[in-house]
């Protein structure tokens, strides 16, 4: 039998950090060895002797505690939202630089990335598209990494602009939401939610919507759980649960 996978888990006592330290503990084959909140300092990863740590904080923390770990050699799965592409980069850099890998992943919901791969799909074959996504209120960044990375796979996807609409006017400022290279963005914040969006896609005569609710945190654990375990063998910066899976 193979030694269970040491992991670590940052920003603990979160919510998404409670849930990710309840599966981890339930899974045989992982072993909770820390749970590191605001004031514990990164070192107890090292003194754990963490293999893998799993980041679930703020868009302002994530990324100091990505480089210590990698620079230890500890394998990072992040989940934070909030990480620009220069910030990416800079990961992929200290990748390269040290013997630890990355996993980073907008939603580590199954269905989302479906609903992400599908939306890339349909893309192709549509004259425009709006993504609107609802999160609890007290999220952070808008919008989501989620309505981001989908916007960036559906643009990839077309060789051909999106139909441009009427330019109109605004007479509330940012009513028609924002701009992710043509596909229009909206957030809701209202209390109640959990993590949903809807692509809606418009050509002359049809309509195509392809909806996600994440309605538990529950919902991205199994995903969770795959990054921890892939997360050893798989060389470099991995953005996006999709590669993880053989869709
Ligand atoms: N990838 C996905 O599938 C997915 C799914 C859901 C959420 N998310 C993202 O995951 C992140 C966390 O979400 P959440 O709902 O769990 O937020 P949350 O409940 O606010 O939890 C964040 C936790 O991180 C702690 N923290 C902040 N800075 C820290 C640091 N430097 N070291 C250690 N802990 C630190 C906070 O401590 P304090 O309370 O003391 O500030 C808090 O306990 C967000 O960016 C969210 O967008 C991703």
């Amino acid at each position: 039998m193979s030694p269970r996978v040491r992991v670590g888990v940052i920003g603990a006592h979160g919510r998404m950090g409670t849930e990710t330290c309840r599966a981890v503990e339930s899974d045989g084959d992982l072993e909770l060895v820390c749970g590191l909140g605001r004031e514990d300092p990164l070192r107890r990863l090292v003194d754990a002797e963490a293999a893998v740590a799993v980041d679930f904080t703020t868009p302002a923390a994530v990324k100091d505690n990505a480089r210590f770990c990698l620079k230890q050699g500890i394998h990072v799965v992040v989940g934070t939202s909030g990480l620009a592409p220069e910030d990416l980069a800079d990961i992929e850099r200290w990748v390269r630089s040290g013997v630890a890998n990355a996993i980073v992943a907008p939603n580590f919901a199954i269905g989302a990335v479906l609903m992400m791969s599908f939306a890339a799909q349909a893309a192709r074959h549509f004259a425009r598209a709006e993504i609107v996504e609802r999160h609890h209120d007290r999220k952070l960044d808008a919008p989501s990494g989620t309505a981001l990375a989908t916007a960036a796979l559906m643009n990839e996807a077309r060789s051909d602009p999106w139909t441009e609409g009427a330019p109109g006017n605004e007479t509330v400022p940012g009513s028609r939401g924002g701009d992710a290279r043509g596909v229009r963005v909206h957030s809701l914040r209202l209390p109640g939610s959990v993590a949903h969006q809807e692509v809606v896609l418009g050509s002359p005569g049809e309509t195509l919507v392809i909806r996600h609710d994440s309605l538990d945190r529950s919902s991205f654990m199994p995903g969770v759980l795959l990054a921890i375990k892939r997360v050893g063998s798989r060389r470099g910066l991995t953005v996006g649960l999709e590669h993880l899976l053989d869709l």
